[in-house]
């Protein structure tokens, strides 16, 4: 799946100036592919899968390091399958490199910036007649906050409610997620000009969640909204620059990366006014909340140094790897309740296409970026490009 390519690279942009104002436009040109696909499908046989090959990389990889190639490059997240072995030879095939395969079916990745506490997401449980987080006319469409109900069936209409409220709760988290990300920033000696976005921040993350009760309760046809967040009694903050660092990679170079373009996307496809209206503001906060998760992570590496950038490159790692990784259980795809494209006109996607939104976001925009920058390396590339130099 390939993203909206204008909101792509205006993103990829914004990022990398974020994090090296003096040499991001050196890099977004520099860096062959950024932004880009790195391997694309040529084939929907079932055990043939191809990655694109250059002549000047010399001749194709063997098995092992094909593997490896698949596994850096290719999306089995997105393309909802693990290439497991490669179990022949390769075959070129018009500036590819094709290879019988062992594929495995996997599932979604996920969205937005969390609240971690102790390695797991936490979020409010919804709270019926709860309507002190519904939006107060700020943002509206041309059709108001109330979007149109017509032509939804009872089941559509049910659908919305629960995907628009289960987004509101992750919005819902963000507003502590970005209230500890703040307390970390002064705990380590952040500029102003962080701590202050990161306030901001929270203060969109508290307009995404009333847009999201509010049209979570319009489709409900009832208020809703979030019970108290489960919050323990006492927060940690990030023990250093490092466990900083870590956590702006991860929810924010990652989470808020794919956020900004999930949400583009589904402004894209969506018809409905007032939908259209929230998805846009959503849309560009999150790449604003992006931006700033990169300047942090730039920051950072230059206030602690290589250990700092170490961590940061260890999770570009892990965002490859888990594009290779058996989904979680929770993001097993939801049966589709209702018509497609009924409920892509009103903001909702199936779990398939967040799924496949998600996985192309980390390919196609969050793995170039760290490239280009330095923090992250497809693994076989090394491998691939050696032995032509040794020769
Ligand atoms: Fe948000
Ligand atoms: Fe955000």
């Amino acid at each position: 799946m390939l993203l909206d390519r204008s909101f792509r690279r205006t993103l990829i942009a914004r990022l990398l100036l974020s994090a090296g104002p003096s040499t991001a436009a050196a890099l977004l040109i520099a860096a062959p592919g950024c932004g880009e696909p790195e391997a694309e499908e040529a084939t929907e046989a079932a055990d043939i899968r191809c990655f694109e090959w250059f002549e000047e990389l010399g001749a194709c990889l063997d098995r092992e390091q094909a593997l490896e190639e698949f596994r850096s490059i290719y999306s089995p997240c997105e393309s909802r399958e693990e290439i497991r072995s490669v179990k022949s030879d390769a075959t070129p095939r018009d500036g590819a490199c094709c290879y019988e395969v062992v594929a495995e079916e996997t599932g979604p990745c996920a969205v937005g910036r969390p609240f971690m506490l102790e390695g797991h997401r936490r979020t409010a449980a919804p709270r019926p007649a709860e309507a002190g987080w519904l939006a107060r006319g700020k943002r509206t469409g041309p059709g108001g906050m109330e979007p149109s109900l017509a032509h939804l069936t009872d089941e559509e209409r049910e659908t919305l409610a629960e995907g628009w409220l289960r987004s509101a709760l992750e919005e819902h988290a963000s507003v502590a997620s970005f209230a500890r990300f703040a307390l970390d920033l002064m705990a380590h000696g952040a500029p102003s000009s962080l701590v202050e976005a990161a306030h901001i921040a929270a203060l969109d993350e508290v307009g995404h969640a009333r847009l999201g009760f509010s049209l979570a309760s319009a489709y409900r046809g009832a208020p809703v909204g979030p019970a108290a967040f489960p919050m323990p009694p006492a927060i940690p903050v990030a023990a250093d620059l490092v466990a900083l660092a870590r956590a702006a990679a991860e929810e924010g170079c990652v989470g808020e990366t794919v956020a900004a373009l999930v949400a583009a996307e589904q402004r894209a496809r969506a018809e409905d006014p007032a939908v259209r209206a929230a998805l846009e503001a959503i849309a560009d906060d999150e790449a604003r909340h992006a931006e700033l998760a990169w300047l942090t992570v730039a920051w950072a590496i230059g206030a602690g140094g290589e250990p700092v950038r170490r961590a940061v490159a260890g999770v570009f790692e892990a965002a490859a790897e888990s594009l290779r990784r058996p989904p979680p259980a929770e993001a097993e795809a939801e049966a589709p309740r209702g018509r497609p494209a009924a409920l892509a006109a009103h903001g909702h996607l199936a779990g398939a296409d967040l799924r496949a939104l998600s996985c192309a976001a980390v390919a196609q925009v969050v793995l170039p970026c760290a490239r280009s920058l330095g923090l992250w390396k497809p693994r076989a590339a090394a491998a691939a490009v050696a032995p032509a130099v040794s020769a």
